[in-house]
């Protein structure tokens, strides 16, 4: 086909990790982002320079940064939530860093302290402070379909705190199915409503996959709409096993194996995923739920 090759985005060091329950070493994750660099992924979420209480399982993420190898051609980017991640995220030399914010209020009070209004306010010396410094910028839009506070969202909801994020300057704009509720038919609404505000090349989906519907959902936004840039973690890692409901990101090399089964051009290999989330899934004393992982595994 004449479409551009789909660009993963790896985020499994940073959402993957965030949720497990055991804190990895410096030289796991540096050795797990190295893996990932071989892979093909376009851009690896290395990191986040969050609150340590917040998220202790990431507080090491400088020390990753000043370790991990930079392959030419990968992105390293990082999530900041205020102008102090920015700082920590520049002593490091990260190349793109990503704000974060909900598209319900509820969730945004609950994971950065802030409504809406307030974090755009926070973000808006942050953005500016990394264009300056010349890095990219991404903005993430959680809860895009459902909010587990407030039960649906509004498409429209989301179609507007997308047009402030990119009124503030951010370079691309990834939504969430935060937990993983949505199906196609909620995609088609949401793509609907935010793709008169934005090109598509400008938006990246970021599906978890509570209910299984996360594969779906990819196809159904590539084929349909063109988007070419998905969020995804090696081994579908993430998503916390003492909290039912909580579930991983989907799995980089099932995302791959559908697009390239359905014949988009993806630069991953799928194989190589699963041999990086593999080596990380003994470290963290658990099996994997990707789907791929699997058939590798019984030959
Ligand atoms: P706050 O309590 O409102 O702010 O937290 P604060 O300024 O009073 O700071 C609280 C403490 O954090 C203080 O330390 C600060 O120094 C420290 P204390 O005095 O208590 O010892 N602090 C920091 N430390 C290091 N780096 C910083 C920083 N800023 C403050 N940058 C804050 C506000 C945003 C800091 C806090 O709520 C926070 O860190 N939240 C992190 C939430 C988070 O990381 N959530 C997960 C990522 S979002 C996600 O996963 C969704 C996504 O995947 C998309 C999707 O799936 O939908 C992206
Ligand atoms: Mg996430």
């Amino acid at each position: 086909t004449a479409r551009r090759p789909v660009r993963i985005v790896e985020v499994g060091p940073r959402d993957g990790l965030q949720s497990e329950a055991a804190i990895l070493s410096t030289e796991v994750k540096v050795a797990f982002i190295n893996a990932l660099s071989r892979t093909g992924v376009a851009e690896i979420e290395a990191g986040s320079f969050v609150s340590a209480k917040a998220v202790p399982q990431l507080a090491n993420s400088e020390d990753v940064f000043r370790k991990i190898e930079r392959v030419p051609g990968v992105t390293y980017s990082a999530l900041v939530p205020n102008e102090r991640g920015l700082e920590r995220a520049r002593a490091v030399g990260a190349q793109k860093i990503a704000v974060f914010i909900a598209a319900s209020d509820t969730f945004t009070r609950r994971n950065i302290n802030a409504t809406i209004a307030e974090s755009l306010e926070r973000f808006r010396p942050v953005v500016a402070g990394a264009k300056r410094d010349g890095m990219a910028l991404r903005g993430y839009v959680s809860t895009a379909l459902f909010c587990p506070y407030e039960g649906r969202v509004a498409p429209a909801r989301v179609a507007d705190v997308t047009k402030r994020l990119l009124d503030l300057g951010v370079d691309e704009i990834s939504l969430g199915d935060t937990i993983g509720k949505g199906a196609p038919t909620d995609v088609r609404k949401l793509l609907d409503a935010v793709l008169l505000g934005l090109p598509p090349e400008r938006l990246a989906l970021h599906f978890h996959d509570t209910y299984g519907m996360a594969v779906a959902n990819v196809l159904t936004a590539w084929w349909e709409y063109g988007i070419g840039t998905f969020d995804s973690s090696a081994g579908g890692l993430g998503g916390c096993p003492y909290a039912p409901g909580a579930s991983g990101n989907v799995a980089t090399e099932d995302v791959v194996y559908a697009l390239k089964a359905c014949g988009a051009t993806v630069a991953v290999d799928e194989r190589k995923v699963v041999a990086a989330a593999q080596s990380v899934g003994r470290e963290l004393n658990r099996r994997l739920s990707s789907r791929l992982s699997q058939v590798e595994s019984s030959g």
